[in-house]
């Protein structure tokens, strides 16, 4: 026979970011952080996870059609490692359990947004592995004990096994077991919160956050400075905005942090640029829109590369998605790729 599960994991978009391994192994993180999770109607990923006895000997996984090597993929192999573990820990205890931890697994995942888009697709991949395989063995762990597993796939994908606002806490321990993610708050706590996609280059990362990150902990003196005495404060008030839904300082904290997420990489030696010009009229689009207003709308944040997420409030979408859509089409000097817009919930 057969066992099967499916389940899908969305996007997080970090507003206090991820940037620094104290563990290059395990993904543990030099600085907490903090994201948005947005609906998984916008951008999801799809994985089922099934494993039988008749299947051949190997583990397999594919990825939005392609056969992958897992044998090559330290992260994937932890994660099916940590997971196989606590199945076989079941199975000891309970002779009536089937023993699928003996089995090999079929994994196939897929994506509801294009690959080449440069978005945080690892988060949702690793999340969505996780819960999937989590599912098919019944396992008892919460989504943040399942964060710790999550995490050694990619950082940012401890992130994503929860909805609304999450804090993943860098943890202080050597083998990772409080370096865990938690919800801040609920969707429900802030309806109105919206972000808007915009792919401002369809073209694969200059340098990937794996290897961008260490460069930057090897050489940059900024660098430990915003680990230290940056982001604790900025972890501080944006979970304080976030409780009392002050969109004027979650905005100004959002892009502080973006911004020195961005001067640590241009810190860096030899120096990292994620964000290009398009990036860059995007971001004085935000503060034109934000001084016309006369007030906070709109906060972009930029990834380790150079599209902008856009966060508002929905009674602003006009004002924000419009402009937007309107002023930073494919007809902005400088537009190097795709347009592709999608807005999302926070899920
Ligand atoms: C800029 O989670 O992709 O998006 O742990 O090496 O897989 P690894 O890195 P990854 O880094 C994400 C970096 C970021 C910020 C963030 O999401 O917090």
């Amino acid at each position: 026979s057969v066992y099967r599960a499916t389940t899908t994991a969305p996007v997080n978009i970090a507003v206090i970011k991820y940037w620094g391994k104290r563990d290059t192994t395990l993904n543990l993180p030099t600085n907490s952080s903090l994201s948005v999770t947005l609906s998984q109607r916008s951008l999801r990923t799809l994985t089922t996870a099934s494993c039988s006895a008749e299947y051949p000997p190997a583990d397999t996984l594919n990825l939005n059609g392609s056969p992958q090597d897992i044998q090559s993929s330290k992260r994937t192999l932890a994660c099916i490692s940590n997971l196989r573990a606590l199945r076989k820990a079941l199975e000891d205890a309970d002779s009536s359990l089937p023993k699928l931890s003996a089995h090999p697994l079929r994994i196939v995942s897929e994506n509801n947004f294009p690959t080449a888009a440069g978005l945080a697709s690892s988060a949702a991949g690793f999340a969505a592995l996780v819960r999937a395989v989590a599912d098919l063995y019944e396992l008892p762990q919460s989504p943040k004990d399942l964060s710790r597993i999550a995490r050694q796939g990619s950082g940012s994908a401890c992130r994503s096994l929860m909805g609304g606002y999450v804090a993943w806490r860098t943890g202080e321990l050597a083998d990772g077991s409080d370096s865990l993610a938690e919800e801040v708050a609920p969707a429900s706590h802030w309806p109105e919160m919206r972000a808007i996609v915009l792919v401002v280059s369809a073209e694969k990362k200059d340098v990937p956050s794996t290897e961008g990150m260490q460069t930057t902990v090897a050489t940059s003196a900024l660098f430990a400075e915003r680990a230290q005495n940056v982001v604790p404060e900025r972890m501080a008030a944006i979970e304080t905005a976030i409780q009392n839904r002050n969109f004027h300082d979650f905005a100004e904290i959002t892009m502080r942090d973006s911004n020195t997420f961005h001067a640590t990489c241009l810190d860096s030696w030899p120096p990292i640029f994620y964000m290009n010009d398009v990036s860059r009229a995007a971001v004085r689009l935000v503060h034109d829109i934000n001084r016309v207003a006369g007030r906070t709308v709109c906060a972009y944040t930029f990834d380790a590369g150079p599209n902008a997420v856009i966060y508002y409030e929905d009674k602003d979408s006009e004002v924000v998605a419009g402009t937007v859509k309107a002023i930073l089409g494919p007809n902005t000097e400088g537009w190097d790729g795709a347009f592709y817009e999608r807005v999302a919930n926070v899920t």
